[in-house]
């Protein structure tokens, strides 16, 4: 019996009914595992909400006439509907003095107000129902097309 001189002084400590409490004799310490501790980091997912006007760009249709490189690679001929890659450059040269913002704004909302020379009249109106915001929207996009 390997263990009972160790438990020994543990029952002559009991004996005496020591009233504080007594650090436990060497060898019979209470061992305390220590485990890895893990810095649990929260995830965020970081993608940038997409752009509004982009969306309605394909939603409302504008996508199966108009190409914008990289955007909307239409398979619509270029004669037959304007190349808007550049709408913002070229909408400022449209009908002088009014601005890129100003021109596509009317493009989107009267399109017959104004046809691009060498195109017909072929633009449709807005869809009913579509919000002013979702026309500023639209606009906004437009005008990072440089
Ligand atoms: C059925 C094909 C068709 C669809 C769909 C269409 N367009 Fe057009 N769009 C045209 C044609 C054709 C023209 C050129 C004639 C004109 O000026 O009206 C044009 C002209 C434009 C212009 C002026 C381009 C310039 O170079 O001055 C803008 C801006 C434009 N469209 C934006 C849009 C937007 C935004 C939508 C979606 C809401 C849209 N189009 C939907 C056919 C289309």
């Amino acid at each position: 019996m390997k263990s009972i001189p160790f438990l020994v002084p543990l029952l002559i400590l009991l004996a005496c009914g020591s009233p504080t409490p007594t650090p436990p004799p060497p060898g019979l310490e209470p061992t305390f595992v220590v485990g890895p501790t893990y810095a649990v980091q929260p995830t965020f997912a970081v993608t940038p909400p997409p752009d509004p006007g982009r969306l309605i760009f394909f939603s409302q249709g504008c996508a199966a006439c108009h190409t914008i490189a990289g955007i909307s690679d239409t398979t619509t001929d270029a004669t037959i509907s304007p190349d808007l890659t550049n709408i913002a450059t070229v909408a400022a040269t449209r009908k002088p003095p009014l601005a890129a913002e100003d021109y596509i704004r009317e493009s989107i909302q009267s399109p017959e107000a104004f046809v691009v020379a060498g195109f017909k009249p072929l633009m449709p109106a807005l869809a009913e129902g579509t919000t002013e915001r979702e026309l500023e929207d639209l606009v906004d996009f437009l005008l990072k097309q440089q």
